[in-house]
């Protein structure tokens, strides 16, 4: 079976799989999210992703208890949908009920996942490395949850794309990077890789963990600290994002100004090429 859904409790075409008008995730965006990457129908990191779920909905109060084993639906979603290279999307919205900002007690939660194919990233893509455009953060003080209220991320992401770029880089009123719109990022300062720490301001990313590990046994020097606009122009010798789909791509210029030497440079690609170790040994591909 190819792209497939799963909706409170059964398996569907995309197609088929519909919620209600008042459905809260709907009207409010009041709903969580998650995307897994599948690697030869292997989940990589799943239960770093719940884990992060549940932290989400501890935060907004979300009953996540009462959503059942939401490991073992993906599992056997990505198992159902027979797909090899693929995204797993769940979406766990607090539920159905009049429209009313209050949250009323008892509400089912609506489990809603998609297993779809992924195009992989081609690899001169890697090699020429990727453009980027700063923008401002213009979504919520708890970018650690992972919630679907994305439109300042569509915005942004819209404004790269558009422009030929891989993602927007965000920074806030004081210059400071947060994360792109779809990705976490980093750069090279003073040969330390630098990136946002893992607080209420960005999204801890999971390829965000897994390139801080590789740093680590790689023995590359890296700093969990913030920095601005203004050092990345002024000082950095690479940038790189990294999320779930590229994993970890290289950014050769941003706001078409050249990082270093306008194009990937070492550490990125010692990172990228750890990572993908680091998935091969874990899914068991390659
Ligand atoms: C805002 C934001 N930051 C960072 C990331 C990267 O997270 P991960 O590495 O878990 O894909 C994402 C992924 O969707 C994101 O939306």
């Amino acid at each position: 079976m190819p792209e497939l859904a799963y909706l409170d409790g059964d398996y569907m075409s995309i197609e088929e799989a519909q919620v209600p008008v008042e459905d809260r995730g709907l009207q409010f965006g009041d709903s969580l999210y998650e995307v897994v990457r599948l690697y030869e129908g292997e989940p990589f990191r799943l239960g770093p992703h719940m884990d992060r779920m549940r932290r989400g909905a501890e935060v907004i109060g979300l009953n996540l208890a009462a959503a059942g084993d939401l490991e073992r639906i993906m599992r056997d979603l990505a198992e159902k949908s027979e797909l090899d290279t693929a995204f797993i999307y769940l979406q766990v919205t607090r539920g159905v009920c009049p429209r009313n900002h209050l949250i009323p007690d008892e509400l089912e939660p609506t489990i809603i996942a998609t297993a779809r194919k992924l195009q992989p990233i081609p690899e001169e893509k890697y090699s020429r490395g990727s453009v980027a455009f700063t923008r401002p953060d213009l979504r919520w003080a708890r970018r650690d949850v992972k919630a679907t209220t994305l439109l300042p991320n569509i915005m942004s992401r819209s404004y790269a794309i558009n422009r030929g770029g891989y993602d927007a880089v965000h920074y806030e009123e004081d210059g400071t990077i947060t994360e792109g719109s779809v990705s976490n990022f980093f750069c090279v300062i003073d040969d330390v890789v630098r990136t946002h720490p893992a607080d209420e301001r960005i999204l801890a990313g999971i390829s965000r963990a897994t390139v801080l590990e590789c740093a680590e046994a790689l023995d590359i020097s890296y700093e969990e600290r913030a920095f601005t606009v203004k050092d990345l122009f002024e000082g950095a010798s690479e940038a790189f994002f990294s999320d779930t789909y590229s994993e970890v791509m290289p950014v050769h210029q941003v706001d078409g100004k050249d990082i270093g030497q306008g194009r990937p440079g070492p550490v990125a690609q010692e990172l990228r090429s750890a990572f993908r170790d680091v998935v091969r040994r874990e899914t068991g591909t390659g």
